[in-house]
């Protein structure tokens, strides 16, 4: 099969967990006869210091002519802080790659060899954790208007939207559903609808369509609520439905059960518009740019090797190369000799993708 895809590493560390997945994802493809066409772009202040944007006219044209992005990350934050908000990476670049792409998947699994890392008691994990989080990524708060701040100091006031039309719930939710069919028949729909009309809306859609999901056991939870049981009963979750702004905050409390935020993968993913025109998918780590450790060759590229797995899973339908690469990386995080530091290792970001390499060939 021909594979096409836009690498983004962007800043910081971007640019070295990027480079250690794609020696995975080129290993995989010689292994399975695929071709793959790489076109490397730039992104974030990489792009700024070259072309004066963070996303360039040529890094879109690049994105729009591949089938995926693959995606580091963005934004430095001493020279973030030198920009407008409206003019940082994260929003002109990351934002505006996310457009149109409305289910953002997050995969949060402890190995079961790192349980001394999840900061959970061991009583508590070991039944094991694998949550999916699905965080609805083009509505919500983020988008809302009116949005800003009007008036004069010390007397201003500011204005954030929260609004969801029931197309954008249903949608969101149908992907919960179908998630929910495809692991363990379980759903469960964070809101916080004793308080949001946003989320009453939302509870009311989601019960309406359980109704075509008889297979499926549908829960709701309050998002506050939500949040202490994931510390609580972290082992009872698996797929989670929620918004925007709660996936946000959920997904990186949940980031913490796997041991280290460096080991979570994303995806987020569209469907064909009115006119049958797609967003392009886009897949990155949901980690940072972590600018302390860039250049370094210490940053963990766990997070976009399982982010590449992901890609080849959804986007390109190659469900056994994408278990091949989520077993040796597994076996490698289980066996816990080859970590990096934020794991307690002393391995590099390099050494981790030999090791992972070395496992898909055993
Ligand atoms: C994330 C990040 C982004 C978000 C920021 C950088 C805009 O926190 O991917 O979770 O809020 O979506
Ligand atoms: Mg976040």
């Amino acid at each position: 099969m021909n594979i096409s895809i836009a690498v983004l590493p962007g800043d910081g560390i971007g640019v070295e967990v990027i480079k250690a997945a794609m020696r995975v994802v080129d290993d995989i493809a010689r292994r399975f006869g695929h071709k793959i066409t790489a076109d490397y772009a730039d992104v974030g202040w990489a792009a700024i210091d070259k072309y004066g944007t963070a996303l360039p006219a040529e890094t879109r044209q690049v994105c729009l002519a591949s089938q995926a992005i693959f995606f580091g990350a963005v934004g430095l934050p001493d020279r973030d802080k030198t920009l407008p908000q409206a003019q940082r990476p994260e929003r002109v670049a990351l934002l505006e790659l996310r457009k149109g792409l409305f289910a953002n998947l997050r995969h949060v699994v402890l190995p079961p060899g790192l349980a001394d890392r999840c900061p959970l008691k061991n009583e508590l994990i070991k039944n094991g954790i694998d949550i999916m989080i699905i965080r609805e990524l083009t509505g919500g708060l983020y988008y809302g208007q009116p949005q800003g701040i009007q008036g004069r100091a010390p007397d201003r006031t500011a204005v954030d939207t929260m609004a969801y039309s029931e197309h954008e719930i249903r949608r969101i939710l149908k992907v919960g559903f179908e998630t929910a069919r495809k692991r363990k028949k379980k759903l469960l729909s964070v809101d916080k609808a004793n308080i949001l009309a946003t989320s009453q809306l939302w509870r009311e859609t989601a019960t309406a369509m359980s109704k075509d999901y008889p297979d499926i056991q549908l829960e709701h939870i309050y998002v506050d609520n939500a949040s202490m049981q994931l510390l609580r009963r972290a082992s009872e979750f698996d797929v989670i439905v929620t918004e925007n702004t709660f996936g946000d905050i959920l997904s990186d409390e949940a980031s913490m059960l796997a041991g280290s935020i460096g080991l979570v993968p994303s995806a987020c993913l569209g469907e064909p518009d009115a006119h049958g025109k797609y967003a392009v998918p886009f897949y990155e780590p949901i980690h940072g740019s972590a600018p302390d450790i860039a250049g370094l060759n210490k940053a963990n590229p766990v997070g976009s090797i399982l982010t590449a797995a992901m890609m080849l899973r959804y986007t390109f339908g190659l469900a056994a190369e994408a278990n091949a690469i989520e077993k040796a990386t597994f076996a490698v995080l289980n066996e816990g000799r080859v970590l990096t530091g934020d794991l307690g290792g002393t391995a590099s970001c390099s050494a981790v993708a030999d090791a992972v390499i070395a496992a898909i060939r055993s």
